[in-house]
């Protein structure tokens, strides 16, 4: 069976832990992923990471960074006009960019396109497919908020990259997963990287470790 991907867009906000988790809970769930990085991104990937994606050792450089196994994970090149991505008639079940710039935002919503990233962000759209955009970045200018404006009128789903504090996170790596496992929501795939609200206050702070309810 030739399932669609997942096309996973990151881009150069601060932020790339969010796409770690986003892609692990991807592959965790058995989605087939195909994966762009761009230029901007490369930088903060090493400054939050310490992790480097070349385009000629992505696969040991993704599985180093993710820790899992990248065989069901597609790459392609950012400055790849040509790669599959950038046609509509390449199926894909949506893309998410995680994190996504304010550049990217604006040349997507104007349909300005300069890399492989945008370009299939703007397909996704024009295609009427699913196109989820974690933006990391505040204050927001005005330009920003009439782009994000236009990408929701276009049916994307913006999702500030605001995590919650109400599932009872005790570090960061949980508010990250919190954030991804929202992503994963939109794109109705199955994941355990949050705890879910219950109805009840307090309930993730008593009794209730991360992800695990204790008894
Ligand atoms: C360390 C670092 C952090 C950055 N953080 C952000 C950010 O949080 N949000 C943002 O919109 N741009 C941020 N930028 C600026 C973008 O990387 C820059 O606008 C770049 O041209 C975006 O290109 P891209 O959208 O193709 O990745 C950051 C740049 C650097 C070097």
């Amino acid at each position: 069976m030739n399932r669609r991907p997942w096309l996973v867009g990151i881009t150069g906000a601060s932020g790339t832990p969010y796409a770690a988790s986003v892609l692990r809970g991807l592959i965790d769930a058995g989605e087939p992923v195909d994966v762009m990085v761009s230029q901007a991104a490369r930088l903060t990937l090493l400054d939050e990471t310490g992790h480097s994606v070349r385009d000629r050792h992505w696969r040991e450089d993704l599985s180093g960074w993710l820790e899992r196994d990248v065989a069901d994970v597609r790459y392609w090149p950012v400055g790849d006009l040509a790669a599959g991505p950038s046609s509509g008639s390449y199926r894909t079940r949506g893309m998410i960019i995680v994190p996504a710039t304010t550049a990217t935002v604006a040349a997507v919503a104007t349909g300005v396109t300069h890399n492989l990233v945008q370009r299939a962000a703007d397909v996704t759209l024009k295609e009427g497919r699913k196109l989820v955009v974690v933006l990391r970045e505040t204050p927001l200018r005005v330009s920003t908020l009439d782009n994000l404006r236009t990408l929701a009128a276009e049916g994307a789903v913006i999702m500030p990259a605001s995590p919650a504090f109400y599932a009872g996170a005790r570090d960061v790596a949980a508010l990250v997963d919190f954030m991804a496992g929202r992503v994963l929501d939109q794109c109705d795939v199955d994941h355990d990287l949050y705890l879910r609200w219950t109805g009840t206050l307090g309930a993730a702070r008593s009794g209730v470790e991360w992800g695990v309810r204790v008894e």
